[in-house]
């Protein structure tokens, strides 16, 4: 039997980024050692906290109220407020499978257009494809690190006359690691005022940030219009226990009770164990602390040693400063790329995993043409456990850098070499 299957689905590919994970797997399988820059999972252990609280909470058999365990949605409400200023009750929150999943309930919810700034990440688009409706990306600058600005926001809703429209922002941000300032979240958050555009304001790299300035959120600037996605994948490194946070404010109550009924149609609630343990993750935060500050300098260490050996390959990067992306593009090697027959991002990073075993993701990917020839760098193949028992701190020298992230340094030579062979 030939089933009949919903055509939006058919046309939807296997996700990029976990389709590249499965090829250097494979390929590492096959005894090829592959520096893979391609998949961006946290690169250390589940802290000892939350692996405590899921074991003594493997007992839990009930089902959970439908927008997540109370405690938990208190607990997440006060961590919110005191590591971001952002004030929500616990009827505002809401737990999922991952905020993957949670995101894909918004925009399947909401009527209209997803807008999002290109590059950005790959799942948006094809979400959006799910449901029967475009994104439309908004091309952004590498001069200004690939981040949206008002003005190109303010050209887009123009030009969209009056349909509603659903703008999604990631914070630090995958693909590029840029991270906005609060300057410009303010000018964007007035344009989104204006249009009344509502606003997925995706956090989930909020912990992950270089700069040294306290995280800037857009809801602060424009609260009555903006989703606050997050959870424990990233910064917590708990991307498989699949726990995904987000907050609906109360004037968008009429989502509230959509994706309440939506949630209690699908998933039903999250599993009971995980969100004990995402309960130990946010009531206990100030015990975590330490440790994803010091994950968070190992991550700054590697993006940015990533960084400087693609400018010393001539690659065009714009400073990675959050999240564990890196997005550099091969416009300085066209011309030589062009003699050997490759036109296409797509090209480019199969000729450099063929011939040099260096996995990752071309720009098209996050909704840039296809001949754009930028690339998804991610920072994190390193055994994260094993840097931080050795972790030296300080500046690394060389010897350090070798030692601690081998796959880095083999990585970076070997685009080094396939750019010298040009
Ligand atoms: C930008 C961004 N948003 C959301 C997610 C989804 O995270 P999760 O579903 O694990 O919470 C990811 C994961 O890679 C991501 O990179």
């Amino acid at each position: 039997m030939i089933p009949s299957i919903n055509p939006l689905v058919l046309n939807l590919k296997e996700s990029a980024t976990l389709l590249i994970n499965n090829t250097v797997k494979e390929m590492r399988a096959q005894g090829r050692d592959v520096a893979h820059f391609g998949f961006g999972q946290a690169a250390f252990p589940v802290p000892e906290l939350l692996v405590n609280a899921l074991r003594d909470n493997a007992g839990e058999n009930s089902y959970l109220p439908t927008q997540g365990l109370l405690p938990l949605r208190e607990a997440f409400c006060e961590y919110m407020r005191s590591e971001f200023g952002l004030n929500y009750t616990p009827g505002d929150v809401f737990v999922g499978p991952g905020s993957k999943e949670l995101i894909f309930q918004i925009s399947y919810m909401v009527e209209g257009v997803l807008l999002a700034p290109a590059p950005s990440w790959v799942s948006y688009g094809p979400q959006a494809t799910l449901r029967g409706k475009k994104l439309i990306p908004i091309e952004t600058q590498r001069e200004n690190s690939y981040k949206l600005t008002a003005r190109e926001l303010d050209q887009c809703c123009h030009s969209l006359a009056q349909e509603q429209k659903l703008l999604i922002l990631n914070n630090p941000g995958n693909p590029t690691g840029s991270v906005y300032s609060a300057d410009e979240l303010r000018e964007i958050a007035d344009i989104c005022r204006a249009y009344n555009v509502l606003v997925i304001s995706d956090e989930i790299y909020a912990k992950i940030d270089f700069t040294g300035r306290p995280h800037a959120s857009i809801s602060t600037y424009y609260p009555e219009g903006t989703i606050v996605s997050t959870g424990l994948s990233k910064s917590f490194a708990a991307g498989g226990y699949r726990v995904g946070m987000m907050v609906i404010p109360e004037t968008l109550g009429v989502l509230k009770d959509a994706l309440k009924s939506v949630i209690s149609e699908t998933f039903s609630a999250v599993s009971a164990p995980m969100q004990y343990a995402a309960l130990a993750a946010y009531s206990r935060f100030d015990e975590l602390k330490d440790e994803i500050n010091l994950n968070t300098e190992i991550y700054k260490s590697a993006s940015r040693y990533l960084w400087s050996r693609f400018l010393e390959m001539d690659l065009n990067c714009p400073k990675p400063q959050g999240a564990f992306y890196l997005f550099p593009d091969f416009e300085n090697f066209r011309p030589q790329l062009r003699k050997k027959g490759i036109l296409t991002g797509i090209q480019l990073s199969h000729s450099v995993l063929e011939e040099k075993g260096v996995g990752f993701l071309p720009g098209s990917d996050f909704y840039f043409p296809a001949t754009n020839l930028g690339i998804r760098v991610c920072s994190v193949d390193f055994n994260g456990k094993a840097v931080r028992d050795k972790w030296p701190g300080g500046k690394l020298t060389d010897t350090q850098i070798h030692e601690l992230f081998p796959n880095l340094v083999m990585g970076c030579d070997r685009m080094e070499a396939y750019l010298r062979d040009l």
